[in-house]
């Protein structure tokens, strides 16, 4: 009996390994900072929850667009290969060529800023972070909220703010599409970028959810003939 004890204590492990790491990564648990009220009184700023879904490749490939135009002049996503998009996300390497790759002519490269990262912290204050992982390290929705709290602020070199991060070196570079487009496509417009951005951190995310449950499963079926041996192996024993 004690081999089928911990046959069981195995799987349930197992499970119990698989469980927690699909939430770790869906809650992400980061707070969004803090900020005062009207009655000057510091309150917490909850984290929008950021509609990242790995398998709208769609969605995925609009927010490789609009990363590539809007973001990727500034920031640098130096894990990512262009060769990669075309490859995981089903974009035709045409496509990529023409419209995605502005840093460099080498699908192979990786994306990295046209500007020197140096001047760059010398001209907004801040050298702009590579955003390869970035989504690791704040969470999908730290990133979401974060980009949707720009506001206009006359009193800062830029003319804009932030309430997530105070004092933000980055200019609110989606200006522009925020008063040319509806509320709604604007708020999709960002969670396609973050979602963009939460496949470039972790690309296998997705098949590793599809690789963990065939595991489970094979787990699960290797089970029936480990538990017939042993009663095999014991039969005689007792
Ligand atoms: C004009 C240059 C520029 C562009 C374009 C730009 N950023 Fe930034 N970004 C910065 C700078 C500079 C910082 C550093 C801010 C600071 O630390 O105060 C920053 C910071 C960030 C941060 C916070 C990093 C952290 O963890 O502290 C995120 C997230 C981010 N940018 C995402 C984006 C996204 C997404 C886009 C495209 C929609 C974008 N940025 C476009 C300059 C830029």
């Amino acid at each position: 009996m004690k081999a089928l004890n911990h046959i069981f204590a195995g799987l349930g492990l197992a499970i119990a390994m698989g469980l927690t790491a699909t939430t770790a990564q869906a809650s992400g648990g980061h707070g969004c900072g803090t900020y005062k009220d009207i009655e000057g009184k510091e309150q917490t700023l909850h984290c929008e929850s950021a509609p990242v879904d790995l398998t709208n490749k769609a969605s995925i490939q609009r927010g490789a667009s609009m990363f590539m135009s809007y973001c990727a002049g500034c920031h640098t996503a130096q894990y990512v290969r262009y060769s990669k998009m075309y490859k995981d996300l089903d974009i035709p390497k045409e496509l990529v060529e023409k419209y995605l790759m502005l840093t460099t002519d080498q699908v192979g490269d990786h994306i990295t800023a046209k500007i020197d990262p140096e001047l760059q912290g010398q001209w907004f204050g801040a050298a702009p972070p590579d955003l390869s992982l970035e989504t690791r390290l704040r969470g999908n929705d730290w990133v979401y909220t974060y980009l949707l709290a720009f506001y206009e602020d006359p009193g800062r070199p830029w003319g804009a703010n932030n309430i997530v991060l105070p004092n933000v070196a980055m200019p609110h570079v989606l200006h522009d599409m925020q008063i040319n487009t509806s509320k709604e496509q604007y708020r999709q417009n960002i969670g396609d970028i973050v979602n963009f951005m939460a496949w470039m951190a972790e690309p296998v995310a997705h098949q590793r959810k599809i690789y963990g449950f065939w595991v489970l499963l094979f787990l699960a079926a290797l089970f029936i003939p480990v538990y017939l041996l042993n009663k095999e192996f014991w039969k005689d024993v007792k």
